[in-house]
């Protein structure tokens, strides 16, 4: 049993530093070293950076639950409740399965040749253009038309959603800052307004909120139904467009792997899965203990904040063989937790999959090779590891 100690050497270590979110990973790796739990005490927060951990403390959803929030900040804190994220069963389970019908594979299966085209689309210009900054002119575009096509919800512009998502995924960050609970609100009030009388007859957003989902589940009353339909809405895009991002860092880092995927494009699935291993969107999600709880060998008490490190989970040697190599082929890339586990585990998850996949084969078509042509800006975003900017030149197929 050890107490609530930390290890001298990574004595104020603090993985959300400034100096830190560019590249966490020999943070990360100090962190793994020094035990299955560490407690911050700046932050009053454990940490939880090995995967074996990480995984049985998202599988364990009675003993760490979401009810109190999965964000640094509790949730009474800052005035969001998320009904699916920040929810533990029975409530969950109900929410859940009312809208887990629109993401199956019929669903996935309709939607595909939308998102195929807008991929086909934004890939064709961004290779007429020759050198773009693959934020702008890819990660972003994708998801947002993909939510669209999924959704029905039109937002303002394409500014304003990418501010709005990113400021959901803000909510989430230790050092919480005023103006991303102001865009949340703002885009929670579009969306209940002008985004709801915008909707067309038929879509997703119109039968959530007017049927309350599959089985009627979603209660009538109250802010649930419009709660589901936001997180659903905002989840897909910042997430979905860091991952793109990240991926298209990862090609121009590693230009052999992307020789791989188009010499094999059968690849290209599991290559999505090595993307999300190695360079994953969410830094970290979050539990609350209900009770005396043990992590490995440390026990912490009953109250206490648990940071889940999916990034650092995500490169544990003790897990995955060589961990900081980007391998297209590694055969348990899907093991990582990138996406959640067990209830929680992404509902977009499909969607996601769909889009990246989309978005390698139309780039596998048409791009030999992508070069630097400027240096690339990481987000300072304590929750995201995604780029503000990544300036490439996509060398024609
Ligand atoms: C690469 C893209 C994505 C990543 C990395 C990602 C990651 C995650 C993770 C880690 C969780 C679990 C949170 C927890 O355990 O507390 C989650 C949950 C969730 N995600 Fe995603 N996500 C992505 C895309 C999407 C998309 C496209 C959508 C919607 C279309 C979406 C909607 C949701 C929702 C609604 C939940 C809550 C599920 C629940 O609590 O039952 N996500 N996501």
């Amino acid at each position: 049993m050890t107490s609530p100690t930390v290890p001298a050497h990574v004595r104020g270590l603090d993985p959300f530093h400034p100096d830190v979110l560019r590249d966490p990973h020999p943070v990360y790796a100090s962190l793994r070293d020094a035990g299955p739990a560490t407690y911050l005490p700046d932050r009053d927060l454990w940490l939880v950076p090995r995967y074996e951990e990480a995984s049985a403390i998202l599988r364990n959803y009675r003993e760490f639950i979401s009810g109190l929030g999965v964000g640094y900040t509790r949730v009474p804190d800052h005035g969001y409740r998320y009904p699916l994220v920040d929810t533990d069963p029975p409530d969950h389970t109900r929410i859940r399965r009312a809208v887990q019908g629109w993401f199956r594979r019929a669903e996935m299966a309709e939607l595909r040749p939308g998102v195929h085209a807008v991929a086909e689309e934004l890939v064709a210009a961004a290779v007429d253009a020759g050198e773009v900054d693959a934020v702008a002119a890819l990660a972003r575009p994708l998801p947002d038309l993909t939510i669209r096509l999924l959704t029905g919800i039109v937002p303002p512009s394409a500014e304003t959603i990418a501010a709005w998502a990113d400021a959901v995924g803000q909510l989430a960050a230790p050092d919480l800052e005023p103006r991303h609970a102001e865009l949340a609100a703002r885009s929670l009030e579009w969306l209940s307004t002008e985004g709801m009388e915008a909707l067309p007859p038929h879509c997703m957003a119109r039968a959530l909120m007017e049927t309350g989902g599959h089985d009627g589940g979603l209660e009538a009353d109250g802010p649930e139904r419009l709660m589901t339909l936001d997180s659903i809405w905002l989840a897909g895009i910042d997430s979905s467009s860091s991952l793109l991002g990240n991926a298209v860092h990862a090609f121009c880092r590693f230009p052999e792997e992307w020789d791989r995927v188009r010499s094999d494009p059968a690849l290209i699935p599991n290559a999505v899965e090595e993307l999300m291993r190695w360079d994953s969107p969410f830094r970290a999600f979050y539990r609350r203990t209900v009770a005396p709880a043990v992590i490995g060998d440390v026990h912490i008490p009953a109250d206490a904040d648990v940071c889940v490190m999916l990034g650092s989970a995500n490169r544990d040697p003790r897990r995955f063989d060589r961990p900081d190599r980007f391998d297209v082929t590694r055969a348990d890339a899907k093991a990582h937790l990138a996406l959640g586990a067990s209830v929680h585990l992404c509902l977009g998850a499909p969607v996601a999959r769909l889009e990246t996949v989309e978005f390698l084969t139309a780039l596998a078509g048409r791009v030999r090779r992508f070069e630097a042509a400027g240096e690339p800006v990481r987000a300072r975003s304590q929750t995201m590891r995604k780029f503000d900017t990544l300036p490439v030149r996509l060398v024609p197929a």
